[in-house]
């Protein structure tokens, strides 16, 4: 194998091209599970895996997979991905460096003249955002049996439109979603490269990170219901104000948090929407989504049983109707320790220092993990900053990544030379 050369002018071009593909305007990148963008951005990634000579294929909910097939092509592929799908006011390297890091990675593997003696494998994974049905990891999940596909088909967005009647829309429809879920011993091992979406590889300046263990992610939806009526009108003790009982419960998801004994307890009330909506009008309807998680299974689950609790009282109080729906409750995953000294193998042949790390974040990886040996590579990202439009990897930062990872997925998938 000659020396791996990874094309960062390449790379760099393919990330602004992808993030011009955006529902809002630069830098701003926002791009929902089927929406246009998204549909647009499939179709570029699809495009570069071809001309990368990947065999690509797409499942019922959009899962995309591009193959280099190697060798021996009946053996369980190594695989690696990401998502390219993301949250609205996002930036341009979640998911994405692990998508686009994964085709340079192919590609210079090859143009270094290296053939695996099993396939290698990219999947991009459909909607690992929450955005559009509350729940994150869609395609991960079905891949992993860990969602049925009869509860999935029957997923509502905000506007009520189910995810069966979207992935038919979208082009998904040849197939059932029961198709999805993966075959036992499909792949051999999953990589996945991603920013760090913290601060400490950054602040202790290690170029690279190799993740332990993903912390556990849950998700509350609360309904809310109460009186509606004139905001001059309707005195004080009359009220039964919706918006109120769910400014309590936002508070309490917050103390939650904060008093659970674990410094890696971490809540947040993301989704906070109103009806009507109108200054001179008391809210009669609030809907809520709450994220909740922590490393310890135990500790966050002890702490969602007190959220749900004073959810009750609080509407019992305050005389609202709620109705409260856990649309997940995951657990944490657990790396594979040999995937992890493969990957420490690789940095030490880079020269590159490496941290052993917590993802705090959760990926694809959490339920690829339920499938075959898992692990995950992070670089760092300014300032720890993601989520939001200013969200920066540089290139010399994304290529180490790259190195790393075209590295490991040739250490795993072996040489036929
Ligand atoms: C993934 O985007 C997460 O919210 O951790
Ligand atoms: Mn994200
Ligand atoms: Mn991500």
């Amino acid at each position: 194998m000659k020396s791996l050369a990874i094309d960062s002018g390449r790379l760099q071009h393919q990330f602004a091209d992808l993030a011009s593909i955006s529902s809002a305007p630069a830098p701003v990148v926002t791009r929902i599970l089927f929406s246009e963008a998204d549909l647009r951005a499939r179709q570029y990634v699809k495009q570069l895996c071809l001309e990368a000579g990947l065999v690509v294929r797409e499942d019922a909910v959009g899962n995309t997979f591009a193959r280099w097939p190697g060798r021996n092509p009946q053996r369980p592929a190594v695989s690696t991905g990401s998502h390219i799908d993301a949250i609205p006011n996002a930036g341009r390297y979640d998911g994405v460096v692990g998508v686009l890091g994964a085709i340079e990675a192919m590609r210079a593997l090859r143009e270094s003249g290296f053939e695996p003696a099993r396939p290698i494998e990219l999947i991009v994974f459909t909607a690992e955002e929450p955005t559009r049905f509350g729940i994150g990891c869609l395609g991960s999940r079905l891949l992993a049996g860990a969602l049925s596909p009869e509860k999935a088909a029957s997923f509502k967005d905000g506007d009520g439109r189910s995810l069966e009647e979207l992935r038919r829309e979208a082009g998904f429809g040849a197939q059932a979603l029961q198709t999805v879920r993966l075959a036992a011993n499909s792949y051999a091992a999953f990589v996945e490269l991603h920013i760090e979406q913290g601060p400490l590889l950054e602040q202790e300046n290690v170029p690279v990170g190799v993740v332990e263990k993903i912390a556990a992610p849950s998700t509350l939806r609360v309904r809310l219901t109460g009186v509606g009526g004139h905001a001059g009108a309707m005195l004080m003790p009359e009220r039964h104000d919706a918006l109120l009982a769910g400014a309590e419960i936002a508070l309490t998801v917050e103390q939650a948090a904060l008093t659970s004994g674990s410094p890696d307890t971490v809540g947040t009330t993301g989704v906070f929407r109103i009806e009507p909506g109108a200054v001179n009008s008391v809210p009669c309807r609030a809907w809520l989504e709450i994220d909740f998680r922590d490393t310890q299974l135990s500790t966050r689950d002890a702490a969602l049983r007190r959220i749900e609790d004073s959810v009750a009282q609080i509407c019992k109080r305050r005389g609202v109707n709620f109705e409260l729906e856990r649309l997940n409750v995951d657990a944490p995953a657990t790396c594979d320790s040999a995937l992890i000294e493969t990957v420490v193998a690789a940095c030490g042949q880079l020269g590159l220092p490496v941290k052993r790390m917590i993802s705090r974040a959760y990926h694809d990886s959490l339920f690829m993990a339920q499938v075959c040996p898992a692990t995950m590579i992070f670089i760092p990202c300014r300032g720890g900053v993601s989520h939001r439009p200013d969200e920066y990897s540089s290139p010399e930062q994304i290529k180490n990544g790259v190195a790393v990872l075209a590295l490991t997925l040739a250490r795993l998938a072996g040489s036929s030379r």
